[in-house]
């Protein structure tokens, strides 16, 4: 199959790499010029572990290349991918659709024969309907058909998610897409991933409920944590208790700062705002999205507590910025509002991440200062907070950290130590959801 991939940032170039790996012709567009010169140039724009590996095997392959312009590919592309960013628009919370109807603007002049557009983005129900459009409005003779393929790999592990889905979801409209995009994933296909066929606007929502159901889920423990601290529980064994039960299951059922990143905060609000307007509000959602704001300041609080009440004047080291390990992106990450609650009340802050500091700095106070790996970042500090779960931070050399510290407080938003191995070395220690 011949692909185009509109879009070649995290969802864009993760897919047209590894469609490019199932053996289609793969060519990735992308306005941004310098993006476009650096993927030709075998530089990868972001942090994704395998994915350099992975372009550079296709690009060699000669089934993967880079684009600034989308006549000449779409016009041979048999499927036509949307992959453009839907951030939340200014002011009221709704998925800027601007990017995606843009863009299929620009593909409504080029298509040539049947051609197959699939938004990929996370788009709102109904979004399809518009693409469809655009598209028979700015060109009548077109012969095309508009798809729903939603996306749902995890930053950090997008290569593995990408090929190994738990489902890949289909909406069509168009019965004549349905063996085009069999043959599109045919690998994962026969490898028994479900291809789940429906209707487009039941595909555009279906994302949208996973998020909010993921999003929900993790907000859900984060609540029981707060009920476990104040009634002497382990959240921990209470995640598994309830995991064990294959109608709840164990997976993001861990208790931390609150969930972050570019996907859970943009689509919980996009589906409270598509609720709202279809007069069918989404309460659970409503307060999901209400509880894990509340929750990321609140976590400033719990750090000031741990240091005995106040942080003024004291120095506090924040191991991990990015919204979750495995990334450089900063997006929402829990850290911003946590690092600005400790500065409001009084703190230096110095801050350390194994991949995002460059993406960190332009989004912190100027007062935060940077160090170059964990023991320099608390050199000095009265407190380490976890607020990403690196590896790297896992293993930490607990004697070492103790003697560089003023005063040897950890404060742990991941739960990746337990009181018993770290009060061995001295240390006061404060979880998320466990009884002291
Ligand atoms: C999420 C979904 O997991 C993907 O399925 C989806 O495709 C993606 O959004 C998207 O819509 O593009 P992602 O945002 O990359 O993926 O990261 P997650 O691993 O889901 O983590 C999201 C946030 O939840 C992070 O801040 C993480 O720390 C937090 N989290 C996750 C918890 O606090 N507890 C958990 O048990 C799991």
């Amino acid at each position: 199959m011949k692909i185009a991939m509109i879009g070649s940032g995290y969802v864009g170039l993760v897919s047209g790499a590894c469609l490019a790996d199932f053996g289609h012709d793969v060519v990735c567009i992308d306005k941004a010029d310098d993006k476009v010169e650096a993927l030709k140039a075998g530089r990868i724009p972001i942090f994704e572990p395998g994915l350099d590996e992975l372009v550079a095997k296709n690009v060699k392959a000669g089934r993967l290349t880079f684009e600034t312009a989308l006549a000449e590919p779409v016009a041979a592309a048999d499927v036509v991918f949307i992959a453009v960013g839907t951030p939340s628009r200014r002011g009221d919370g709704h998925a800027d659709l601007s990017y995606v109807y843009g863009a299929a603007r620009e593909i409504a002049a080029s298509i040539r024969g049947f051609t197959i557009v699939v938004t990929k983005s996370t788009v709102p129900v109904g979004t399809g309907d518009e693409v469809e459009r655009i598209i028979r409005e700015e060109n009548p003779q077109a012969d095309f058909a508009v798809v729903s393929n939603p996306e749902f790999l995890r930053e950090g592990a997008a290569i593995s998610d990408f090929k190994r889905p738990d489902r890949i979801v289909v909406g069509i409209e168009d019965e004549r897409a349905r063996d085009v995009m069999t043959e599109v994933y045919r690998p994962l296909y026969l490898n028994h991933s479900p291809l789940l066929f429906t209707e487009r606007r039941t595909s555009e929502l279906i994302k949208y409920a996973a998020n909010a159901f993921l999003a929900m889920k993790i907000t859900f423990i984060n609540e029981m944590a707060d009920l476990c601290e104040a009634v002497g529980a382990d959240v921990q064994a209470v995640a598994r208790g309830i995991g064990l039960d294959n109608r709840i299951g164990g997976k993001f059922l861990h208790a931390g700062p609150g969930y972050g990143g570019s996907c859970f905060p943009k689509d919980t609000l996009a589906l409270v705002k598509t609720a709202q307007d279809a007069a069918s509000p989404v309460r659970l959602i409503e307060t999901t999205v209400a509880v894990n704001d509340q929750r990321k300041r609140a976590m400033g609080r719990k750090v000031m507590a741990a240091c005995g009440g106040s942080v003024r004047g004291k120095t506090v080291a924040v191991l991990g910025l990015t919204f979750k390990p495995n990334t450089d992106d900063m997006r929402d990450a829990p850290s911003l509002s946590i690092i600005q609650a400790l500065i409001d009340q009084g703190a230096e802050v110095k801050a350390y991440d194994p991949e995002g500091i460059d993406q960190a700095k332009p989004l912190l106070d100027a007062s935060v200062a940077f160090a170059s790996g964990p023991y320099d970042c608390a050199e000095g500090a009265d407190a380490v907070v976890i607020v990403t779960e690196w590896d790297s931070f896992r293993a930490l050399d607990l004697s070492r950290l103790k003697s560089v510290m003023r005063q040897p407080v950890l404060v742990d938003l991941r739960n990746i130590y337990r009181e018993d191995e770290v009060a061995r070395f001295g240390f006061t220690y404060t979880g998320v959801g466990r009884p002291a």
